[in-house]
């Protein structure tokens, strides 16, 4: 078998990685990937394992330079961009990751999120009603991407009408985080790092002198143990929150409901039986992956399937292989939207665990059951396509009639 078969850039694969992905973990579930220098890690087992190992990490400048680990120094241009993705949790490891994510965990609770239930079923409600009352349109664009995008921002406390910056601002940052980024979409990021910085930089400001009942204020009042958030700390969780808040949510949500068009029997059951719901959200981050893959470095030798992989590598986990392993998922190639246990790593495992899972819960569940109840008849109007990017796997568009 040729590497050809995992080819992040094509868009065949890209549309389905899924045959790939059964070859992979049947013949090489552990394989070195040139056009990438990575490992590509495709079994469950593995997988998981892997994310839960503190030999492995999302960076490993808390213990090497760039030097050690084979990598050329970050270009000047890049500082502003990694100074503040590197001020919020995600690409952070212990000891300042657990401390980032203690002090945001104490503004974030699950009380807080559990809260917003109620706004984020109205918004889907309203959504979900005006795509029916025009009788159709841009799933993605008029359901999927303002749900998150406002849900996140009114946490947050960002004001409605600056809200249409946020989508292009983390686009842009997230274009980063796609395979060899070229050197004009690192460029993009950069400046939209810095405009999304100002920008919350002074809104933190006028939290910090008017309070309100949002997370920017609470989080400039977190205190645990005498220690705070930095303003930098701030602005990088703000960021982060604002990012990983909608962009993955948007992608789910239209990958939920391109798996639903192609498997139309799940459809009309779920239609029949809306207490499916809770399993359909899981079945449905299961079997069509949001976000298909994470890497990590690895800070010491490592063998993974006997396969040994020495410090300095970096590991491509395959969360949408793994979510379709046969050794455990029966008949994983199946949709079954009452599917019980699934244990799908979506939201990841181990220290970096999504703090947003339950809140992102919420929105899936409260945007299938508003359009499920608000357009009883949805279905496919055109074939839908594929955004270019592998990492943040999700469609261009879903267009549909009511
Ligand atoms: C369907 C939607 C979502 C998916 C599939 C998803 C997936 C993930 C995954 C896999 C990770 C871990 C990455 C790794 O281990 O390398 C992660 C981390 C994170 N997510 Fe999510 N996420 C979603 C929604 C959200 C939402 C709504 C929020 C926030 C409001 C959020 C906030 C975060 C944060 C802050 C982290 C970093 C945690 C840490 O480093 O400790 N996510 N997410």
């Amino acid at each position: 078998m040729s590497d050809l078969s995992y080819d992040p850039w094509s868009p065949a694969f890209v549309a389905d990685p899924y045959p790939a992905f059964e070859e992979l973990r049947a013949e090489r579930p552990v394989f070195f990937h040139e056009p990438t220098s990575q490992w590509v890690i495709s079994r469950y087992e593995d997988v998981n394992a892997l994310l839960r190992d503190r030999r492995l990490g999302r960076t490993y400048l808390h213990v090497a330079g760039h030097e050690e680990f084979g990598q050329r120094p970050e270009a000047e241009f890049l500082k502003p961009f990694w100074d503040l993705i590197r001020a919020g949790m995600l690409d952070v490891e212990p000891p300042t990751h657990t401390r980032l994510r203690r002090l945001v965990s104490k503004a974030f609770t699950a009380r807080m999120v559990e809260g917003l239930r109620p706004m984020i079923r109205r918004l889907a409600g309203d959504l979900a009603g005006a795509l029916a009352a025009k009788g159709g349109g841009d799933l993605l664009a008029e359901v999927a991407e303002p749900l998150p995008v406002n849900v996140i921002a009114e946490m947050l406390g960002v004001p409605a009408e600056d809200r249409s910056l946020l989508r292009p601002w983390s686009a842009d940052i997230c274009g980063m985080y796609e395979l060899n980024p070229p050197e004009e979409a690192q460029r993009t990021a950069v400046r939209a790092a810095v405009e999304f910085s100002d920008y919350l930089r002074a809104l933190a400001r006028t939290r910090r002198d008017e309070p309100r009942d949002d997370l920017i204020t609470a989080l400039t009042q977190v205190v645990d143990e005498g220690d705070r958030l930095t303003e930098d700390e701030l602005i990088g969780t703000c960021v982060l929150l604002l990012n990983a808040g909608h962009e993955a949510t948007v992608n789910a949500t239209g990958n939920g409901w391109w798996s639903l068009f192609r498997n139309p029997g799940e459809l009309e059951r779920l239609r029949g039986d809306l207490s499916l719901v809770p399993t359909a959200v899981e079945e449905l981050l299961r079997y069509d992956t949001p976000a298909p893959m994470f890497e990590r470095w690895v800070l010491e030798d490592i063998t993974v399937a006997g396969v040994d992989i020495p410090r300095g590598a970096e590991v491509a986990l395959q969360f949408a292989s793994a979510n379709r392993d046969p050794e455990v998922f029966a008949d994983p190639d199946r949709l079954d939207l009452a599917r019980d246990p699934n244990p799908h790593i979506t939201f990841g495992l181990g220290i970096h665990y999504c703090l947003g899972a339950p809140l992102a819960r919420i929105e899936l569940a409260e945007s299938y059951s508003a359009l499920l109840s608000a357009a009883p008849r949805l279905r496919l109007a055109a074939e839908p396509k594929w955004k270019p990017g592998y990492v943040l796997r999700g469609l261009e568009s879903l267009q549909v009639e009511c």
